[in-house]
């Protein structure tokens, strides 16, 4: 195994992210994340494209080894660990960036059925590569807005502690009637494990942790409910928008469930989209920006594009509920290869993770889409920033205040990029 043993003879992972230090301070020993110098006969998988080897992580009694950037994450780490030895014939992996226990569960158990489930489609575009770069094909990859129905025999999943909880415990009650009668649940976290035992508790009725680990751990269960202990977690915003009050619905996992963002409510003050105005709204979440467009333009040339299968089956959903479904909802990895362009009009609210790439992309996307005297709306609280990104891609740019928001608005793209 990679990493040092601790006095009780637990292993850490190389892969650890900074979200760790908070549980590690707290500790008295200093964990160490030691790189293994296994050379052991183990099957060997790339994560990460290209010749640089990166981190090398070596798990299951040294019969598995992952080499990558960013080695692998706690979550997989306690998943791949726990892997039951005797085989299902049907697994579903859930939440497992970059596919690592997925490739696990492949080798460890080469005649079992896998699915490996992802709800945004630049994570299953992630894993798909990495499957393909290890020549492995058994692997089923499925992108959808909920998990798949089943019947599994076992679950797997990864639920880190900076993640969403109701998201969270949503995919554990979906984990639950995804799992044949008896069926086994293997959940684990990064953090503490309290919240995970006690929501695996309520939702199937038992939970026990798996071992003891210093950093997160392991909850496992089996189902022996009909049905799930389930919450209703849809809810419903208002908007208004000139003489309509539209219904938009939200979910856990799409950006800013049970409320409007109020960065998304300041942009929809700044503009009214022209009659017949051609709209792009780049990552629209559950369409809240896109649809006030469509109610301003009419909907017929309304673009909504997101990477989460979720955020457009929601916003597609808000579109015909609404009376707007000529407006058009599509999922892209990468905002690539878009229809209905060029446009008068580009919508963005774009995310903060990732140090600005997405922004960046956000920001390249509307220069290449926009007609030639069309403008990006923009709104973002890191204003140096996204004004930097944005002086990269369009030659006027202009920004006000907005409470803790700034409103760009953006014109003439530079062409030359
Ligand atoms: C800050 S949220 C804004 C959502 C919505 N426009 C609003 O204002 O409520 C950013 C959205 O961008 C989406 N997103 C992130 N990366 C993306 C990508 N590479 N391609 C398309 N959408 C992406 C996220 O799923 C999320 O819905």
């Amino acid at each position: 195994m990679t990493g040092r043993h601790d006095r009780r003879g637990y292993t850490y992972p190389t892969g650890y992210r900074p979200n760790l230090i908070a549980t590690l301070r707290n500790s008295r020993s200093k964990p160490s994340y030691a790189v293994s110098n296994s050379t052991g006969g183990e099957r060997t998988f790339r994560l990460s494209p290209g010749d640089e080897p990166g981190r090398r992580t070596v798990l299951r009694d040294r019969t598995l080894c992952f080499l990558g950037r960013r080695g692998v994450s706690t979550t997989a780490f306690h998943l791949v660990e726990q892997l039951p030895k005797r085989a299902p014939e049907t697994v579903l992996v859930a939440r497992d960036p970059g596919g690592v226990v997925a490739l696990a569960a492949c080798a460890t158990w080469p005649d079992a059925k896998i699915v490996t489930h992802y709800l945004d489609a630049f994570e299953a575009r992630g894993a798909t590569r990495t499957f393909h770069r290890n020549d492995v094909t058994g692997i089923e990859v499925a992108l959808t807005p909920d998990l798949p129905g089943g019947p599994f025999d076992l679950v797997a999943i990864g639920l880190p502690a900076r993640g969403e909880a109701l998201l969270g415990r949503e995919l554990l009650e979906q984990a639950h009637d995804a799992l044949r009668p008896d069926g086994r649940l293997l959940a684990s976290t990064d953090g503490g494990t309290t919240w995970l035992r006690k929501v695996v508790k309520e939702v199937f009725g038992r939970a026990d942790l798996q071992g003891r680990a210093k950093i997160g751990g392991l909850v496992t269960t089996r189902r022996t409910r009909s049905d799930a202990r389930r919450r209703d977690h849809d809810h419903v915003v208002e908007v208004t928008r000139g003489e309509r009050t539209l219904a938009l619905k939200t979910r856990p996992g799409v950006f800013s469930p049970g409320r409007l963002d109020i960065g998304t409510r300041a942009l929809l003050e700044s503009f009214t989209a022209p009659p017949g105005a051609r709209v792009l709204d780049l990552g629209c979440g559950i369409g809240a920006l896109g649809l006030c467009a469509a109610v301003d333009a009419g909907p017929d040339g309304v673009v909504m594009v997101d990477s989460s299968a979720r955020a457009v089956a929601v916003a597609e959903e808000n579109a015909l509920v609404n009376g707007l479904d000529a407006a058009r909802c599509v999922l892209r990895a990468d905002l690539e290869d878009l229809p209905g362009g060029p446009f008068d009009v580009v919508l963005a609210n774009p995310p903060y993770f990732s140090h600005g790439r997405i922004a960046d992309v956000f920001c390249a996307t509307s220069a290449r889409e926009l007609a030639g005297d069309g403008v990006l709306r923009l709104v973002a609280k890191a204003v140096p920033l996204h004004g930097e990104i944005l002086e990269r891609h369009f030659r006027d740019v202009r920004v006000t205040k907005v409470r803790d928001y700034g409103i760009f608005e953006a014109r003439s793209p530079d062409r030359r990029h």
